[in-house]
């Protein structure tokens, strides 16, 4: 995910300038801030009212925003607010502009005050992509440290066929999300999750269970796994499944068989996120056989599972422990007494008096509890980026106590 990363999109004149709305749409579902600035050229191709639209922000055209009042708009801030810059498509004028750093209109201007990296993915028709003048402009521009993305071979809008379309906007936001990853603390670190739901056997046909889906689990490795990190991911029954296949799934069904995994492989691990909903207690016996319907009550005795999250905070050594509390009252006291109770460095909440939040569903809403009794509280969201939110917390607490763990 793109979570807090700001990226900014050029878009010059070229038929291809149609691709930057996808581009853009791509960005946003990732979780990445946008903004556009486009050419004058550009907006014969795609109306800015389109990317504002998609990217939620204003689109910056010109030096002056508002030709009446004479408001100045900032290429200089624009270009230091960037971690990004990705121009596409890149027309073979603004290519030579960019090169020579003619600077008349706002997007090369943008770009010559930009501090980020800088990307560019060329679009024109093949005999002007061949042409020695674009080949030098792209080996200078290059050499000087752009990024580019090379145009596919395909049918041109001249009709002939050729090298110049514009690389396809899926694959360059996976492009952009693959380079932020690079650098990710998780790389190379061994992470466990926890999922899923327990089943407790009452016999071969019964349990007791409950609402969790796995989907927060799953959607929690995947996010890891992203970001380079060696994923273990311990689930109880669930229908998802993870993207990435270097992730070890290990299914389970009883919280004791859950705790049997942890007990092995804890040692091994840099970092942990028990996102699992185990039940907390088991039938005493299981039946071998189906129980059958004799009387009209029935009393099952239940014995305490082993609480897995306590039992990993308590053997905690140089490892970064993050649990989650589904609570329906008190909220925020049982959530600092569980941070504590488990020895955790960091605590998800979630409550289920909040609509759309906890079990099943797309959405949960969350807060951050830390150790230094601080609660960071998040608003609705898709479970893909309350992940990425919570895998962004993790990142950044390592980043600050670099010297502490791990
Ligand atoms: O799977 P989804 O449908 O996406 O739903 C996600 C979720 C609601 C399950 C998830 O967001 C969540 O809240 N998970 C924790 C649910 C829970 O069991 O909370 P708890 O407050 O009972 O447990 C506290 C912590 O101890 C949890 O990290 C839990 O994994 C852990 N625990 C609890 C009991 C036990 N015996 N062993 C444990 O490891």
């Amino acid at each position: 995910m793109l979570s807090g990363k700001k990226i900014l999109v050029g878009v010059t004149g070229s038929i291809a300038a149609y691709k930057s709305a996808y581009l853009v749409r791509e960005l946003i579902k990732l979780g990445a801030e946008v903004k556009v600035v486009m050419t004058h050229s550009a907006c014969d191709f795609i109306s800015p009212l389109t990317l504002s639209t998609l990217s939620k922000n204003p689109v910056a055209i010109d030096f002056v925003k508002d030709e009446e009042k004479g408001i100045w708009e900032n290429h200089v801030d624009l270009g230091l607010w960037a971690d990004l810059f990705i121009i596409a498509p890149v027309s073979a004028n603004s290519l030579s502009k960019l090169v020579s750093g003619n600077a008349d209109n706002f997007l090369i201007a943008t770009y010559l005050s930009a501090k980020c990296p800088v990307w560019i993915a060329p679009a024109m028709d093949l005999d002007m992509f061949k042409h020695f003048s674009t080949s030098d402009n792209l080996k200078t521009i290059a050499a000087n440290g752009v990024s580019v993305i090379e145009p596919t071979s395909g049918e041109l809008a001249s009709g002939l066929e050729g090298k110049g379309r514009m690389e396809e906007p899926e694959v360059i936001a996976q492009l952009i999300h693959e380079f932020f990853m690079e650098d990710s603390v998780l790389k190379g670190k061994n992470v466990l999750i926890t999922g899923g739901p327990t089943y407790e056997a009452i016999d071969p046909v019964r349990f007791i269970g409950n609402h969790s889906s796995g989907k927060t689990g799953i959607l929690l490795a995947d996010e890891c796994a992203a970001r380079g990190a060696k994923v273990t991911l311990v689930t109880g029954p669930t229908n998802f499944k993870v993207k990435d296949p270097n992730i070890e799934v290990i299914q389970i069904k009883a919280a004791t068989e859950m705790m049997d995994v942890v007990e092995k492989i804890w040692s091994q691990m840099d970092i942990g996120i028990f996102s699992a909903a185990v039940a907390d207690y088991r039938p005493k016996n299981q039946a071998e056989e189906k129980i059958k319907k004799s009387s009209d009550e029935m009393t099952i005795e239940l014995v305490k599972n082993p609480d897995i999250l306590l039992w990993a905070g308590n053997n905690k050594k140089n490892q970064y422990l993050v649990g989650f509390a589904l609570e329906t009252e008190n909220e925020t006291e049982n959530g600092f007494k569980k941070l504590a109770k488990k020895n955790l460095d960091l605590l998800v909440l979630n409550s289920l008096k909040d609509k759309g939040a906890g079990f099943g569903g797309e959405t949960n809403k969350v807060s951050f509890l830390s150790t230094d009794n601080k609660i960071k509280s998040f608003e609705l969201k898709d479970k893909s980026h309350v992940a990425a939110d919570i895998v962004d917390e993790i990142e950044n607490n390592l980043i600050d106590n670099s010297t502490d763990k791990l």
